[in-house]
């Protein structure tokens, strides 16, 4: 093998830069040629790919986002796709390619690899939601950024004796809400995988001010409902002054923290190492701090568990 690819694809996250990086350092330290393709699987079927060298990667590790950038192409999915991908590959002589993102591109990964193109996943997305990985590359900041904003939020609210309900993303999980709550001292955390009573909140929020608390803070998930709603829904239950702020995309960008950038160029140079092993279809993560890869295949028939006792956490130290 002397050349690969690498793409970013689906949701970008705070670390893909590092991760790039690594993956670009390394395997030019092993004397391997390396091809950046922008736009993910839609870059790579378009032929949008260039030659990159050590520079190329160059004061890149700071920076959010991705900058080989990132799109979602479900028409991937298709073999139509994978062969006008493949088509691009052999024109720039490309045999094994890194992929960094979510389940989509991890699907993208195994077909390549079927096809003889031997890839590698990386799992990058804020969201956490990735089997077979204890964290994702961007879920340290996006929980950071998080707890930044539910900070500044307290302050007001506190001045102006309000509950809050912040909605965080996490598209069906909700690692960045318990994360985030339990970082942040919420009175409340509501994520898709535990059912919630709302008169229980209603009172908690009461109990706390009768004790003279001054702000109420709750960390919603946005696979749970949105957050507009979930006001009006605990406004039944009493008038608690409820404020919504719904984080949105801020979530995604900023620079990654230290421990994104150090996880990220782990998993990029082992990425490298299994590739020159002529390994392919598997997926990097960490696992008890210790960096692992997985067969793509097993990730499908497995679930994302989010660590739900930081939710039993949340309850008996918040309120
Ligand atoms: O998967 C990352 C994520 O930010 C989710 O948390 C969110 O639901 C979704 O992507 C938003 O997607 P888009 O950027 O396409 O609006």
């Amino acid at each position: 093998m002397k050349r690969i690819g690498i793409l970013t694809s689906g949701g970008d996250a705070p670390g893909m830069n590092a991760a790039i990086r690594a993956v670009t350092r390394k395997a030019i330290h092993e004397g391997l040629e390396v091809y950046g393709i922008n736009y993910g699987y839609a870059g790579l079927v378009a032929g949008d790919i260039f030659k990159m060298d050590e520079s190329s990667v160059g004061d890149k590790i700071q920076r959010g986002g991705t900058f080989l950038y990132s799109a979602r192409y479900p028409e991937f999915a298709q073999v139509e796709g994978q062969l006008k991908g493949i088509e691009q590959l052999n024109k720039f002589g490309i045999e094994a390619l890194v992929v960094i993102g979510g389940d989509g591109s991890y699907h993208g990964a195994l077909r390549l690899t079927e096809h003889g193109y031997n890839a590698i996943g990386l799992p990058g997305t804020i969201d956490n939601d990735i089997p077979y990985t204890d964290f994702t590359i961007g879920f340290d900041t996006a929980v950071n950024t998080v707890l930044e904003s539910v900070d500044r939020i307290r302050d007001t609210a506190t001045s102006h004796e309000r509950t809050f309900v912040i909605e965080v993303m996490g598209r069906g999980a909700g690692d960045i809400a318990l994360w985030s709550g339990v970082a942040g001292g919420a009175e409340a955390v509501i994520v898709p995988e535990k059912d919630f009573d709302m008169q229980a909140i209603a009172d908690k929020i009461r109990a706390g001010r009768n004790r003279g608390k001054k702000h109420s803070l709750i960390i919603l998930a946005e696979g749970v409902m949105h957050a507009d709603e979930f006001a009006e829904e605990l406004g039944k239950f009493g008038d608690f002054h409820t404020r919504v702020t719904v984080l949105g995309h801020v979530q995604r960008g900023g620079s990654p923290t230290a421990r994104d950038r150090v996880m990220a160029s782990q998993m990029g140079a082992y990425a490298v190492d299994l590739l020159l092993q002529g390994k392919g279809g598997l997926a990097v993560g960490i696992e008890n701090n210790k960096i692992v890869a997985h067969d793509i295949l097993d990730l499908f028939d497995s679930k994302h568990h989010a660590e739900l006792s930081l939710f039993d956490l949340n309850n008996d130290i918040s309120y």
